[in-house]
């Protein structure tokens, strides 16, 4: 069995093709980038302008044409509500065109399960830290359970922000770990609260110490310590309490080497196994996309869109 898979919740427009196996044969992706941010009617142009071109280069990528393709899987959300449409026109057409059936899938799921299969682990802990989301989940009894979360903006979503306001560009968080690298601590909100986190109350922090004249390199790297102790806070006391001795970390943020350094640390004092997928797996893409469908063609088909799908949700 050969499934593609279709990404469009946000920034990228991507397609994987993936066996039943696992095996990716094909993952191509186009990536909105601007100056200003994630603005809709730009990110809708551009998904239009490069689905047929993505999709060619996949197939040739993966030698593999529609008469090879046993179904479409498309996110079908959480996302921004115009790229989850273009997304969900485009698949439709296709397979009206091609006769294929859709299987709408859950993105965050599809992360979360992309990397879980890739390190074939069997019952992590996972810490999903993406634009929008920031989550700790876990497994019960088949269905995912969030045990802690951002309780306001998503930790790419933060960095993003101040991204915009030193004007380094979108996505920010690369550029991020680069000016983090010549900075020196300078205080900032430790916020956890319970199981949970909370970001924004950092961020008006951040602006006020940039107006008093901190420099964006001390303030980088302030934040990427404060925000990831944070989070292995959280993810520690998590494994603590569910007993889970393997943790995964996925989503964009995840591509972040301090972030990794320091949850492998606190995997390691607590014998615990820390793992993570690498950077083309890591961000969005249509194979995590294609596997999600593989795994849940039985469950979902033709959902159209779900803007505010939650991965505790069915
Ligand atoms: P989701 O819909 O899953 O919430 P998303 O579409 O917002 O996700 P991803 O592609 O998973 O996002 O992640 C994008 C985020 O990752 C952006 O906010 C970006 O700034 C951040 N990011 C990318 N690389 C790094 C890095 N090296 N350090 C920190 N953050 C990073
Ligand atoms: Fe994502």
């Amino acid at each position: 069995m050969i499934i593609l898979g279709v990404e469009s919740t946000a920034h990228t427009f991507g397609i994987g093709v993936i066996s039943e196996k696992g095996e990716i044969l094909a993952n191509v992706k186009d990536m909105f980038t601007s100056k200003g941010g994630l603005i809709p009617d730009e990110v809708v142009e551009h998904h239009q302008k490069v689905a047929e071109v993505v999709l060619e280069k996949a197939f040739k990528q993966g030698k593999v044409s529609w008469s090879d393709i046993d179904f479409i899987a498309y996110s079908a959300g959480p996302g921004l509500d115009p790229a989850l449409w273009v997304g969900y026109h485009k698949v439709k057409a296709w397979a009206k065109e091609h006769g294929k059936k859709l299987v709408g899938v859950n993105h965050c799921c599809a992360h979360l399960s992309i990397g879980k299969m890739f390190n074939k682990l069997d019952d992590p802990c996972y810490l999903y830290v993406s634009g929008v989301n920031t989550q700790i989940v876990v497994e019960e009894d088949g269905k995912y359970r969030v045990m802690g979360e951002t309780l306001d903006l998503g930790l790419g979503n933060m960095l993003d922000k101040f991204g915009r306001i030193v004007k380094i560009g979108f996505p920010a968080g690369p550029e991020i770990e680069k000016l983090a690298l010549k900075g020196k601590y300078v205080d900032l909100p430790y916020v956890v609260k319970g199981m949970d986190v909370s970001f924004s109350g950092i961020l008006t922090k951040v602006e006020q110490l940039l107006d008093k004249g901190i420099s964006k390199e001390d303030l980088c790297f302030s934040m990427q310590e404060t925000c990831f102790a944070m989070l292995a806070e959280v993810v520690e006391r998590a494994m603590a309490h569910t007993g889970k001795n393997e943790l995964l970390l996925v989503g964009g943020v995840g591509a972040n080497k301090r972030l990794c350094e320091m949850l492998d640390i606190m995997c390691k004092e607590r014998g615990a196994k820390f793992f993570k997928v690498p950077m083309d797996l890591a961000g969005d893409q249509g194979a995590m996309i294609a596997w999600e469908g593989y795994l849940r063609q039985k469950e979902f088909g033709d959902v159209e869109v779900r803007p505010h799908w939650r991965v505790d949700e069915d």
